[in-house]
C-alpha cells in the first residue's frame, strides 16, 4: 500500500477500504506520513466525501489510535455534550456546571479553536492558572467529587483526531461531514459517556451552512452512535449571528459568568436550557419539562454559579484574573434596524486579532475580541455603539468591522435559535 495511490483513489471519488484508511491515519500518527500528504488526503475527502461505511471505519480507526476511558467508577449516568463549533459559542462553560448543579455527572473533554470558530479550552485558558491537562484518574476523581470536569482531550484519547484536528485548522479542511462526524464521535465514544448531546450549528458562522448539510451531519453522527450502542441526540441551532454578545476568549468567560449570575444574553440562556434539559432528562429519567424547570431554578438561585466556582477552583484557576484587553468603541454611521450580523466575518476578524491560530504552533492572545452592542432586530441611532473591539497593539480596519453589520430601514423577521431536534 502507498499513500499517493490512496490519495489518488479518493481524488478519483472511489470508496476506500478500512485497511487503506487505517494505513493513512496510523501512518500519520506514527510520523511516517508527512503533513503535506495528510493535507492532500483530507482535502480529497472534503471534495469527494465518504460513505457512511467509510466514516464509521474512519471513526473506529481514530478511536483505536488511543485508549477508551472507563467511566464506570462514576456513580450514575455520565452525559457528554459537544458542539460542531460556532462564533461566540461558549455554551459548554455555562452548561456543564449548571447541569452538574442538578446532580448530573458531566465529564467533558473539549477542544481548541477550529477554523474561525473558537474553542472551549482556549477560552478557559484565559482564566489565570486554570489547568486543562489532567490525568485520567484526576479527571474521574474530580467528576466523582464535584460532579464536573472540563479538560482538553488527553494525549491518549483519539490521538489521531488530535493531530488531524490541528492540521485541519490551518489547511482549510474543516468543512466536511465525514471529517467532522468522525472527529467528534471518535472523542466522544473514546471518552466513555453513556449518552451524548450534540449541538449542530447551522448558518454562515458554522461549519454547516444550510439545514440539509446539518441534518446529514446529525444523521451520520447518530448512525455512528448506534454502531457503538450510544444514545445520541442532536439539536440543530442557528449560527447566522454570533451567540451572545462576546466573541473572543477572556471576554466570553466574562459573559459566561454574567449568564450564570442570571444576567446573560437571552439566546445563550435559551440554548443552555434546551441542551441541558435533554442531558438532565436522560440522566434522571424525568421529562424534559421537569429538567428545564430545575435548570432554570439553578440559574436564578445561584447554584449553577456556585458549581462553576467549584469547577474553576478544582482546576486551580483564579476567577478574579481573566485576560481582557482594553477596547475601542465602533459607532454606526446611520440609523436603522440591524437585519444581519456576519458571524463568519466577525469570527475571522477576531481570529486575525490573535484569538485563533493561523499556524499550528501559534500562541493565541486571550485578551482580544469583539463585544457586540446589538443583535439582529435591534434599532440603532446614527453614532450609537455597534461593537467594542478589544485589542492591544494591532491596527484595526474599522470599515471591515462596520461591514459586518447590515442596517436597513425595515425590520426583518428573525429566524429561531432552536431549529430542530433529531432524537
Ligand atoms: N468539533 C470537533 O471536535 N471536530 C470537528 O471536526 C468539528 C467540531
Amino acid at each position: 500500500m502507498n499513500s499517493i495511490a490512496i490519495i489518488t483513489k479518493k481524488k478519483n471519488k472511489e470508496e476506500l477500504t478500512k485497511e487503506e484508511i487505517a494505513f493513512m491515519i496510523n501512518g500519520y500518527v506514527k510520523g511516517d506520513i508527512p503533513d503535506y500528504q495528510m493535507s492532500a488526503f483530507l482535502m480529497a475527502i472534503v471534495c469527494n466525501d465518504m460513505t457512511e461505511r467509510e466514516t464509521i471505519d474512519l471513526t473506529d480507526i481514530m478511536i483505536q489510535s488511543g485508549e477508551r476511558i472507563d467511566l464506570s467508577s462514576i456513580d450514575g449516568k455520565v452525559i457528554d455534550k459537544h458542539s460542531t463549533g460556532g462564533i461566540g459559542d461558549k455554551t459548554t462553560i455555562v452548561l456543564a456546571p449548571l447541569v452538574a448543579s442538578c446532580g448530573v455527572k458531566v465529564a467533558k473533554m473539549s477542544g481548541r479553536g477550529l477554523g474561525v470558530t473558537g474553542g472551549t479550552i482556549d477560552k478557559l485558558e484565559s482564566i489565570a492558572g486554570f489547568e486543562v491537562e489532567t490525568t485520567k484518574d484526576q479527571f474521574v476523581e474530580q467528576v466523582n467529587k464535584i460532579g464536573v470536569s472540563i479538560i482538553s482531550q488527553t494525549g491518549n484519547v483519539a490521538p489521531a483526531d488530535k493531530k488531524i484536528y490541528a492540521l485541519r485548522d490551518v489547511t482549510g479542511t474543516t468543512e466536511s461531514i465525514p471529517l467532522i462526524a468522525s472527529s467528534i464521535m471518535s472523542k466522544k465514544i473514546a471518552s466513555g459517556a453513556d449518552a451524548i448531546i450534540l449541538d449542530v450549528k447551522v448558518g454562515a458562522g458554522a461549519l454547516m451552512k444550510n439545514m440539509e448539510d446539518a441534518r446529514a451531519l446529525a444523521k451520520r453522527m447518530i448512525a455512528i452512535g448506534a454502531h457503538y450502542n450510544k444514545c445520541v441526540k442532536c439539536v440543530l441551532t442557528n449560527m447566522e449571528e454570533p451567540l451572545g454578545y462576546a466573541v473572543g476568549n477572556g471576554i466570553e468567560i466574562m459573559e459566561c459568568i454574567d449568564t450564570l449570575k442570571g444576567n446573560g444574553p437571552e439566546d445563550l440562556k435559551q440554548l443552555v436550557l434546551t441542551l441541558g434539559s435533554l442531558m438532565v432528562s436522560i440522566a434522571k429519567d424525568c421529562s424534559k419539562e421537569e429538567a428545564y424547570q430545575e435548570l432554570e431554578e439553578n440559574l436564578n438561585n445561584g447554584k449553577g454559579y456556585e458549581k462553576f466556582e467549584e469547577l474553576i477552583e478544582a482546576q486551580h484557576g483564579d476567577i478574579h484574573q481573566i485576560e481582557v484587553d482594553p477596547c475601542v468603541s465602533i459607532k454606526s454611521k446611520k440609523a436603522g434596524f440591524i437585519t444581519h450580523i456576519d458571524a463568519y466575518q466577525i469570527g475571522d476578524i477576531v481570529k486575525r486579532l490573535g484569538a485563533g491560530r493561523m499556524h499550528k504552533d501559534d500562541i493565541i492572545d486571550h485578551g482580544v475580541g469583539m463585544t457586540l452592542a446589538v443583535k439582529v432586530g435591534d434599532f440603532v441611532l446614527e453614532n450609537e455603539e455597534l461593537v467594542k473591539v478589544h485589542f492591544d497593539s494591532q491596527d484595526i480596519n474599522i470599515q471591515e468591522i462596520l461591514d459586518c453589520f447590515t442596517i436597513e430601514q425595515d425590520v426583518k423577521e428573525k429566524s429561531p435559535l432552536i431549529l430542530e431536534i433529531i432524537e
